[in-house]
Parts: C-alpha cells; structure tokens; sequence
C-alpha cells in the first residue's frame, strides 16, 4: 500500500487530480482510513496513558500488521483557549499537552488524528456537558488551530463536527467547510487528512475539501444502528470514488454486538469502502471481533486499488445483493455480499448475468476464507437473520451490461441535509425495478442524473429504453458522451405504472457517458434504462 505522504501533495484540491501511476497500478487513490478513535468507549473521559496504551496495542494485537495505521484522538482533550486565542489541552487528561503524544504515536510507527468542530463550541460541551469544550472550536481560529494542530503537534488527520456550527451558529456547511480546507492548506505545507462530520451526505462539493464524510448519525452498539447505517449508503456507491469516500462511522465491533451481526457490521463497512476505525477497547477486544477485525480478504475488498463502494445489484425478498470490481476494472473478478437485514430467513438469487459474469464462475466466501466450487448461470444463498454472505467470483467471461438502474446515477445536486423542499434523491417505488427511483431530477440543467461508466465492448448503434413513472407536465432530456438524444415522446398520464420511451443512440467502444434530466421542467421519475446492441 502507498504511503500518505507518497501519493499526496501539499494541497486537499490537489488529491482528486492523482490518477497517476503508483507501485505500477494503473490507476490507484488512497483507500479509506484504517485505525482507530476513542470516542465509542470512552466519549470525553480520554487521557494521555489511556490512548499511549491503546496505541500500544494496535500493534501488540497485531492491527498494525494488518493495515490499521491510524490513532485518531476525538472529543475530550481540550483544555481552554487563552487571552491570545492559543488552544490548551486539559490540563488534568492531557497534563504533558498532544505535541509529546503524537510523537509516541508516531513514533510506534503510527500516525495521529485529532478533533475539532467548525463552530465554537464542540459537541460534548453541548451533548456531555464537557465545559471545556466551550469556545475551542475551530471558528475565528482556523489558521491558528491550523498551525498547532498540524505544524506544531504533527497531527496528520482531522475530524471536523458541527454541533457548534449547526446549531449555535447557523453556518451554511458548504462555505464553511471550504473556509477551513483553505486555512488548513494555507498554513499546513503538507498533506492533511480532512472528515467532514455533519451526520449526513452533504453534497456533492465533499469530495473537494475531505477524504470522507459521514453520511449518518452517530453509530452505537446495536443492531438497529448497524442497520439503519448500512441502509442509508446503499444507494451512495456513486459519490465513493478516486479516495474520497463515504464514511459509516467508527466501528462498534467487540463492543457487544452477536457474531453474525458483527460479520455484517465489519464486511458492509469493508465492501462499501468505508473508513475503518476500530472503537472498542484494544486491550480487552474479544478474540473473535479480533480475529474478524483482521480478515485479510475482507480489508482487500476495502483498500481495493479501485477505491470503489458495492452498489445494489438487486433488492428483493427484504434483502440485498450488492457488487463492486475489484483489483482491476471490468475483469472477471468482482466482489459480491448478499445481505439479509431482516428477522427473517431469507433466500436470495441472483443471475450472474446480472452482474455482468459468464461461464464457470470460481466462488470464494471471503468470511470463512474458503474456496466452494463453481458456479454456472446463478447463485443463490439462504440467509439466517441479520446476517451476510460475502464473496469473490472468478469468471470465465465479463459480460456487456444491459441494464442500469437509476438508483447507481451520479447526481451533482445530491445531498441529505434537508434543507430543500424538493431534493433530488432516490425514492422508494414499489413498481420500480430495483424499487428506488430518482425523484425531483430537472428544472435546471445542474440537476441532472449521470451514468459515467455506460460500457460498450465494440461501440456501435444501440436501442436505448428508459423506463419511468409517466406524469403530466414533464419532460427529459438525455445526452450520450455531449450528444443530444432526439424524438423522446414521454407518456403524460400518471397512475399507470412503469412506462417506457425508447431511442437509437450510438456507444464508443469502451466508457460511455449518459446523462439524464429537464433544463426548465421536471423530469419524470427515473426508474432504469437498457441497452440492446443493434445489428446492421
Ligand atoms: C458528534 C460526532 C461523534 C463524536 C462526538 C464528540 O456526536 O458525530 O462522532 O465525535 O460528536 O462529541
């Protein structure tokens, strides 16, 4: 694996531009963060022995060796904020200040991360009474927080909160986001990890200041948790790409929960690409969430070269089947969970022409480290409740794809914060194929939905078929690789179930780009779209 410092340069902005080649990859970002954070067990009662030894044993437990590099220091070490407006850590947790701790840290051969909030205040001075945590926000004090936290104490990651932004303050997230990554990147001549924290998908505009964002509330110990989490990124694969990437929250494995949800927990968090910061405490972790913690497959799957997140391939009987490429793009290997969230026993099927695989078809579960023979046309698994089958198929053939789903789009204007009233997003649709829709894509051409990987082995004339739920008043405009699509007569009439409107477009031979929406009206609410190749 590259080294921060090896694939990054000075700035944040510059992170997205570094498509170039590394340790002989074609292409290769920096995966999601591995490490671990000491807010789930111990919220703001942190102190200086407590994290020396917790980074001790990452590497006695053997997490160093497994990949975990990150000691990340969250809520709790603030101190005050002197006449000067110099920040001061707690005195009585952090008596010989963070400048001393990040170099133990470091020098286990480990790397620091640390906290603040965009506001003044941080989150435990407001949810844990933590009085300290009043006025040591990064607000009025970015280039000097800046400096301390970076030049000074050698930190090399941040989380960023927004309590004392959000709610006391009132601070639009975008600007304010943006004001901190230049502070940061003027006054930091390296590069620095940035997380954006305001528990949910901010915007499309992330990728831009931050290495990950979180997409939810905070996690806690519970299955309800787990699962609501997973539920709200099922359908962000789109925004996780080139080491930018959606973050599920710290991980609450040896913490409580049963084996099975545990083995969900950790391999959604490893196939969807998420940060992955262990919570619990190292020095008395049980064998088991440990030995899971260091599944060598299933950390591949997540600092996959690819860098890409599992999108859902198929949603059906209550439970999912979610696929992503692995190693290399569209080769024959790809990476598939089935994923029973309910009570229930549940059967999935999937045809593996779905995912775009044919012939012999070589399966290996990624849990139990086994190999377990070949498949041919399909697979199908019965799943005890609130548990998950994760593995990697070898195939002889990698098929065209036929069909796209509007649930897998792009959209520019995509964001979970809430505060439109008509949000473009993807809506549940019971007569949907994939039973999500995208729903309030137009009325401006920013607003559109974008499929960026439409692939062609051979290029050449195909028959475009866009299914979606007819209304009146609206209209949809698509555009294939900067080519308007002409002589698209949408159905008008609402209540009638799925309809479908049919083109001829031409495809490159490779990656095609589609894009789909309404400049002036709304578009109809998308549903999905096939491609058939057309002979001549
Ligand atoms: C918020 C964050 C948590 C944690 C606490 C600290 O709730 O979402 O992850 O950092 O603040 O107070």
């Amino acid at each position: 694996m590259p080294s921060l410092p090896s694939i990054f340069k000075a700035c944040a902005v510059c992170f997205s531009l570094l498509s170039t080649t590394i340790n002989g990859l074609a292409s290769s970002f920096d995966p999601p963060i591995m490490g671990w954070s000491s807010w789930n067990t111990y919220r703001v009662n942190i102190r200086e022995e407590l994290i020396k030894k917790q980074a001790d044993a990452m590497i006695s437990q053997g997490l160093k060796d497994a990949g975990y590099s990150f000691i990340n220091i969250d809520d709790g070490f603030f101190g005050y904020r002197d006449d000067d407006g110099k920040l001061h850590t707690h005195p009585e947790r952090f008596p010989g200040g963070l400048k001393s701790l990040s170099g133990y840290i470091h020098s286990l051969g480990l790397k620091a991360g640390i906290y603040s909030d965009a506001g003044s205040n941080t989150c435990g001075s407001i949810w844990d009474k933590d009085l300290n945590g009043i006025g040591v926000g990064l607000y009025g004090y970015e280039k000097e927080d800046a400096d301390l936290f970076f030049n000074e104490w050698k930190f090399d990651f941040i989380k960023i909160d927004y309590c004392g932004a959000g709610q006391e303050l009132s601070l639009e997230e975008r600007k304010r986001y943006t004001e901190i990554r230049d502070a940061i990147d003027k006054t930091v001549g390296r590069p620095v990890y940035l997380n954006i924290c305001r528990w949910a998908f901010p915007g499309t505009w992330a990728k831009n200041i931050a290495q990950s964002w979180r997409i939810s509330e905070d996690i806690s110990p519970t299955w309800n948790s787990v699962k609501h989490i997973i539920e709200k990124n099922l359908y962000l694969a789109a925004y996780a790409k080139q080491g930018h990437y959606n973050d599920m929250d710290m991980l609450e494995i040896g913490r409580g929960l049963k084996r099975e949800e545990e083995e969900v927990h950790f391999g959604l968090w490893c196939i969807m690409s998420s940060p992955l910061l262990i919570g619990c405490d190292l020095t008395t972790i049980p064998e088991a969430s440990l030995n899971l913690l260091k599944n060598k497959e299933l950390i591949a799957l997540n600092q996959d070269p690819l860098g890409l997140q599992a999108y859902v391939v198929s949603h059906k009987n209550g439970g999912y089947i979610l696929v992503k490429d692995v190693e290399k793009e569209r080769s024959n290997t790809r990476a598939v969970a089935f994923y029973n969230p309910s009570d229930t026993t549940c059967s999935l099927y999937l045809d593996l022409k779905d995912i775009e695989l044919g012939g012999k078809v070589e399966v290996k579960d990624l849990l139990r480290g086994r190999f377990e023979g070949r498949a041919i046309n399909s697979l199908t698994y019965t799943l005890a409740p609130r548990s998950v089958k994760i593995i990697k198929l070898k195939a002889e053939k990698r098929l065209e794809p036929v069909k796209y789903e509007a649930e897998w789009a792009y959209l520019p204007e995509y964001s979970d914060l809430g505060t439109k009233k008509k949000q473009v997003h993807y809506a549940y649709s019971a007569e949907a194929s994939g039973k999500r829709v995208i729903r309030f894509v137009g009325g401006s051409s920013e607003n559109y939905a974008e499929w960026d990987n439409v692939y062609s082995e051979k290029g050449g004339k195909y028959e475009l078929t866009i299914s979606y739920l007819p209304e009146a008043q609206r209209k949809l405009e698509v555009d294939v690789n900067g080519t308007k699509v002409t002589g698209l007569k949408l159905e008008t009439f609402g209540g009638k179930g799925i309809a479908t409107v049919t083109a001829h477009v031409n495809l490159k031979a490779g990656k095609n780009i589609i894009k789909m929406g309404s400049s002036r009206y709304w578009a109809p609410d998308l549903d999905a779209f096939t491609l058939k190749p057309l002979r001549e």
